[in-house]
């Protein structure tokens, strides 16, 4: 397997849990968000609001497309890199992809009072707003290799069943 990429929406603790993967295997981590900031010298809500989505999403694209060139690391990604399909072709081609999921009423309590560094959810309702994206989004995860309901369980224990999985599937089938 080259790397091992991290989708899932907003709050779904891509991040977190990637970090903790990341330990546990031994691999260097990054995250799509980090590198756009650091590349950017700007922070999230400051792109969004310079050059609008469209801005953020093509510099999203170039970063993954070249982060898709490393191998053997985990990378987390932003909560909307799935809608465009391009993206979606290259985690395929570059990797194994686990989805984060996690009920609307979790990620409502996790989201709470987070809006202001997530551009997408301000505005009157950040609640609505989740709703809404979470509905324009149905479906759009669901094609990775493996999907893990984070809702109630422990970083820890999120961590424990990927490796599992990858750990199982590297001994069936050498796919790791
Ligand atoms: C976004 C999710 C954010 C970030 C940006 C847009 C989205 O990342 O990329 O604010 O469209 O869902 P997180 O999923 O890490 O919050």
């Amino acid at each position: 397997m080259s790397n091992l990429y991290l989708i899932g929406f907003m709050g779904s603790g891509k991040t977190t849990v990637g970090r903790r993967l990341a330990e546990r295997l031994g691999w260097p981590f990054t995250d799509t968000d980090e590198e756009i900031v650091r590349r950017e010298g700007m922070e999230i809500p400051e792109i969004f609001s310079k050059g609008g989505e469209a801005f953020f999403r093509d510099l999203e694209q170039a970063v993954l497309l070249e982060l898709s060139g490393r191998a053997g690391w985990v990378i987390a990604t932003g909560g909307g890199i799935v809608v465009r399909g391009r993206n979606v072709e290259i985690m395929k081609e570059s990797g194994r992809t686990v989805f984060l999921f996690a009920r609307e009423e979790v990620l409502l309590g996790r989201l709470a009072e987070d809006e202001e560094v997530r551009p997408l959810l301000q505005g009157d309702s950040p609640s609505a707003r989740i709703r809404q994206l979470l509905q324009e989004r149905r479906g759009m995860y669901e094609w990775a290799d493996l999907t893990v309901d984070t809702s109630d369980k422990s970083v820890d224990a999120v961590v424990g069943e990927i490796l599992q999985h990858f750990g199982r599937a590297d001994r069936n089938d050498r796919a790791v």
